[in-house]
């Protein structure tokens, strides 16, 4: 089979002959409620993922699978709208290649955004989460198995995952906005189902402020390849056992259909400054 290094220098060839970018600069995974984002965008290319090689097909829903390149201010923007979890049953490196494809593709900074549920006290379902670190839980490591120096080393630093510059930048803009951002700590859990309320408060009791089930391989794959990282989650429910009833995925996806427009905002006017 072919190595890691291959496949994904060809993916990132691919996306830069039908781009028409040699390079890219920023690239931003769209979690739940983002996937309309590209659209409000002028002058995007779109590529499906089928188009580029080993791109696996996302299967959550409002994960459509298509990859799009804009220029916003000085920036050569990479948007994955889609991405692949755990749950679905990928291993490491299936989870990380699209992202570990636009590092390679060059870019060194990387904007990942999720659905999450929230544990600490005053995070609230339609909040906007600035995560400052992470804690994996899962299970499940993103770097195992065998390495390949060229991507990055095998022992990586995990002291500031998410690049404190870049956290400056996302509260500069939701400043400019009139946004709030809280700042919390996420737990990745493995899924697909959700927590119990005795796995919350462990999570309460770890440290966590937001519970979720991706982003963690992104960031670690990122943080492997020396690329900086920030992380945005948007609270659409509380977790297991703090609001009194059940949660279910439809709850999820409406408020992250209803948090779109503000994560808009948001990045219209952080993503040019990055
Ligand atoms: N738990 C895990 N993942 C989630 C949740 C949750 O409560 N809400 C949205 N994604």
């Amino acid at each position: 089979m072919t190595g890691l290094h291959e496949r994904l220098t060809r993916a990132a060839d691919v996306i830069a002959r039908r781009t028409g970018r040699d390079r890219h600069d920023v690239v931003v995974v769209l979690g739940s409620g983002l996937g309309g984002y590209p659209q409000t965008l002028h002058d995007a290319v779109a590529i499906p993922y089928e188009d580029i090689p080993d791109f696996p097909a996302p299967g959550a829903p409002g994960h459509s699978g298509t990859a799009y390149s804009v220029e916003l201010g000085a920036n050569r923007v990479l948007l994955l709208s889609g991405r692949v979890h755990a749950y679905e049953g990928y291993p490491p490196e299936v989870l990380t290649f699209a992202l570990r494809t636009a590092v390679l593709a060059g870019c060194r900074k990387v904007v990942l955004t999720n659905a999450s549920g929230g544990c600490a006290e005053g995070i609230e379902p339609g909040d906007l989460v600035l995560i400052t670190d992470h804690i994996n839980l899962s299970g499940v490591s993103p770097l195992k198995g065998d390495n390949d120096e060229r991507l990055g080393p095998r022992f990586p630093d995990m002291t500031d995952v998410y690049t404190p510059s870049l956290r400056d930048k996302a509260r500069a803009a939701a400043a400019e906005v009139g946004m709030t951002l809280r700042e919390g700590v996420y737990l990745w859990w493995h899924g697909p189902m959700f927590e119990t309320p005795a796995e919350i408060r462990m999570a309460i009791a770890l440290g966590a402020s937001l519970v979720g089930m991706s982003t963690v391989p992104e960031a670690t794959a990122a943080r492997h390849m020396g690329a900086q990282v920030l992380a945005i989650s948007l609270c659409t429910n509380r977790a297991a056992g703090l609001a009194g009833r059940r949660i279910t995925a439809e709850e999820v996806i409406e408020c992250a259909d209803r948090a779109a427009a503000r994560f808009r905002d948001l990045f219209d006017a952080l993503l040019p400054t990055l």
